[in-house]
């Protein structure tokens, strides 16, 4: 899983997840994984059919505790009388992934003749389902109805994808991706306190051309700012995301504006700041472009005496704080390899900004490419903070919580 799927920190959540007879069923172990890894604990049912595909003992293997079977297992019998209520009283959420159409139609209809419908129906918190079936099963009206039904009765869906399936047919039937699955999991285990804002982070780096071939740019990979967009995401934000050119993948909720120079991921912002109430700018924006050599790819035969113009790109951050309104919130990143308290200050105070974060990207374990990083944050009050070297997905939401304060 990406670095900025890695949220961690759902410390005692409890995830019961229900696992149908699928051909995909095999993927419901990388999502027990997936949720232990954020720290939550994980109970399972697996049902007769999905029990045909991967056996319970998989389940326990990873960790998953208790794992329900039938309604009238001995070994289910022997962890609860009352397995069947279990979950309901328990857990936090429930993750049906794969879902198959015959228990979408139990859960739409409220029928309950094995253990995970039964569970189901006493289950009043959220349920995600995740389908996975047949394209001609999915595509069937009677499906159609029960999944409009599942919607209607307010269970989360995770759609599944088009493609080929295990048949050989191709079509839309396929499990969807374990990171959107984990991400719907997650999202009804966070504070909503994000709700309703409308969040844009910029990311990665710019890529500037030379000629036709060769540009300028830096190793950005985007991390800390996918961070701070899966963050805004699972606490309820409507989040766009302006990305230079990265190897990231978004969940499909999220608004992702592809750019590649910093002129273009300029005129996007500008474009898209006044409908947002926070902007986030942790691109790293090349700061100058190369004057263009012109269409055609510059030969080395040419290149005696090679040398290359630079013009300044502009501050796309520093844009946005001049016209920012009252009801408008600035977080600004810095990465310095010397003065960082001054230089965050100098920054906060040029750019207008309502926060910001610097690292100092000579450290190790700080900075581009990394999975973690080392912050010291100032915000316009002139608070400060320095935090221990934390994982990006830790940074996000201790710097959104942060921004809650005020
Ligand atoms: O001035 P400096 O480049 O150090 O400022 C860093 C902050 O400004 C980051 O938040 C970065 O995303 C943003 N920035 C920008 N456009 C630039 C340069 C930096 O938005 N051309």
């Amino acid at each position: 899983m990406q670095a900025h799927y890695g949220f961690a920190g759902f410390m005692g959540k409890r995830v019961h997840l229900g696992v149908c007879g699928s051909i995909a069923a095999y993927r419901a172990l990388d999502l027990v994984r997936a949720f232990l890894d954020a720290d939550c604990m994980v109970s399972a049912t697996v049902t007769d059919a999905a029990a045909r595909f991967v056996t319970p003992l998989s389940f326990e293997g990873l960790g998953a505790s208790p794992v329900y079977t039938g309604m009238f297992d001995a070994a289910t019998e022997r962890e609860s009388a009352f397995g069947h209520l279990e979950p309901g009283q328990t857990c936090e959420v429930m993750v049906i992934a794969p879902a198959s159409a015959n228990t979408i139609a139990k859960l739409a209809n409220g029928l309950a003749d094995d253990m995970l419908s039964c569970q189901a129906l006493a289950f009043a918190g959220p349920k995600v389902v995740a389908p996975a079936m047949n394209p001609r099963m999915w595509a069937n009206p009677v499906t159609r109805r029960n999944w409009d039904m599942l919607e209607k009765l307010g269970f989360i869906g995770v759609v599944p994808e088009t493609g080929k399936v295990a048949c050989g047919d191709t079509g839309t039937g396929r499990l969807a991706p374990v990171e959107e699955i984990f991400l719907a999991g997650l999202k009804a285990l966070s504070p909503q306190d994000l709700n309703g804002k409308r969040v844009m982070v910029t990311l990665g780096p710019t890529r500037e051309p030379w000629d036709a071939v060769r540009f300028w740019s830096n190793p950005s990979s985007g991390t800390m700012g996918a961070c701070m967009a899966m963050a805004a995401y699972l606490r309820g934000a409507e989040v766009t995301v302006v990305a230079g050119p990265t190897a990231l993948s978004f969940p499909s909720g999220m608004s992702v504006v592809q750019v590649q120079t910093a002129q273009q991921m300029n005129a996007a912002c500008q474009d898209l700041w006044p409908s947002m109430d926070v902007a986030c700018a942790t691109a790293a924006v090349a700061d100058f472009r190369p004057v263009l050599y012109g269409p055609d790819k510059f030969k080395k035969e040419q290149g005696d005496g090679l040398h290359v113009d630079f013009v300044p790109n502009p501050d796309i951050l520093k844009g946005l704080g001049v016209s920012k309104q009252g009801y408008q919130r600035l977080i600004g990143f810095a990465a310095e390899t010397r003065n960082i308290k001054s230089e965050a200050s100098r920054k906060l105070k040029s750019k207008n900004l309502d926060l910001i974060a610097a690292n100092d990207v000579s450290r190790e374990g700080s900075g581009f490419g990394t999975a973690t990083n080392q912050m010291y944050i100032l915000d316009k009050a002139g608070r400060q903070e320095s935090w221990p070297k934390l994982p990006k997905t830790e940074v996000a939401w201790r710097l959104w919580d942060h921004l809650l304060l005020d």
